[in-house]
């Protein structure tokens, strides 16, 4: 059985790949921590939770040791749109951190470390339909400038040292439980809260914005199948993974069909540029072929799933 911790438990994934996780290794097994911001009680209640900064390097040495962990899934980043509004902030916890994770993981023997990089590691040069696995990889944004750096670090400590670590370019991930904080993609979510709650939404890119997404059901399992892939048939370290690609006004229709009052418009800002910047679908053929990814949601299932699940809620 292994032993778990996820650093940045309090984020929009990690509310929900902690019970996940729990429920696959056992509630004592994994470890929840968070910065700053108070656990939702499903964390807290479910299991072990503590508060713990990945910027500082004791800290985390001593949460390994005392815990005996063996497995890392490190989550804790600051997304794209706050990163332009604080790119040194950004760097320090984005690399900062994942340096004292990989660091600490190394001297602690930790079998795996997970660290998801993003879609923001591609950039304007990169080609945007059905973006390859190995392409260009020239981000604009600090967001992304860390994601491209964090995935040659994570490689960086597996040639050298044999840490096992692994990543996937994960989409906006769209997910009921917890709002995502300071990304390009939130536009994807906040959607759905205001549909339900208003009837209307200003969306802050334009209608006809691709850009690749993923429902967080496939998310979790995206990060538990690739953790407990077989390293034999791992050619790389990075993987390309996607669900669905859809455009504003695409998801908008979709919405409508279960809330017909629902109206949408369009005021975008400085984050219509960044989503230019990035593909607008993706190809994880390799991913498919090298772990069996296999996502089971698309627009209309999750539109569906996510209606359903938040209107019991609000
Ligand atoms: N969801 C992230 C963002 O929008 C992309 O990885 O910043």
């Amino acid at each position: 059985m292994r032993r778990i911790l996820v650093i940045g438990s309090c984020g929009q994934i990690g509310t929900e790949l902690v019970p996940a996780l729990r429920e696959k290794y056992g509630n004592d097994n994994v470890i929840a921590t968070g910065r700053r911001t108070p656990p939702p009680k499903i964390l807290k209640e479910g299991g072990p939770f503590i508060y713990l900064d990945a910027l500082e390097i004791d800290a985390l040495k001593k949460v390994l040791y005392e815990y005996e962990i063996d497995t890392i899934f490190h989550m804790a980043s600051i997304l794209s749109a706050t990163g332009e509004k604080m790119p040194q902030t950004a760097w320090n916890i984005n690399i900062n951190g994942l340096i004292n994770v990989l660091e600490t993981s190394r001297s602690y023997k930790i079998k795996n470390v997970i660290w998801p990089s993003s879609i923001a590691a591609f950039g304007p040069t990169t080609p945007r339909d059905n973006t390859p696995n190995t392409t260009i990889l020239e981000p604009t944004t600090m967001y992304g400038i860390t994601k491209v750096a964090g995935e040659l670090l994570a490689e960086y400590y597996y040639k050298k040292y044999g840490l096992d670590t692994r990543s996937m370019r994960l989409p906006g991930i769209i997910s009921s439980e917890t709002l995502p904080g300071g990304g390009t993609t939130d536009y994807a979510v906040e959607i759905f809260y205001e549909a339900i709650k208003k009837k209307q939404y200003t969306c802050f890119l334009k209608e006809d914005t691709y850009l690749p997404m993923m429902y967080m059901p496939d998310c979790n399992k995206c990060m538990i199948d690739l953790l407990e892939a077989d390293n034999l048939k791992l050619k790389r370290r990075v993987y390309n993974v996607t669900g669905i690609s859809f455009s504003a006004g695409e998801i908008a229709a979709e919405i409508k069909k279960h809330i017909p009052e629902f109206q949408i418009d369009y005021e975008p800002d400085f984050r219509q540029e960044i989503a230019d910047s990035w593909p607008k679908s993706i190809d994880d053929s390799l991913a498919r072929e090298e772990w069996n990814w296999d996502p089971s949601y698309d627009l209309a299932s999750m539109t569906k799933d996510m209606i359903e699940k938040l209107s019991k809620r609000l």
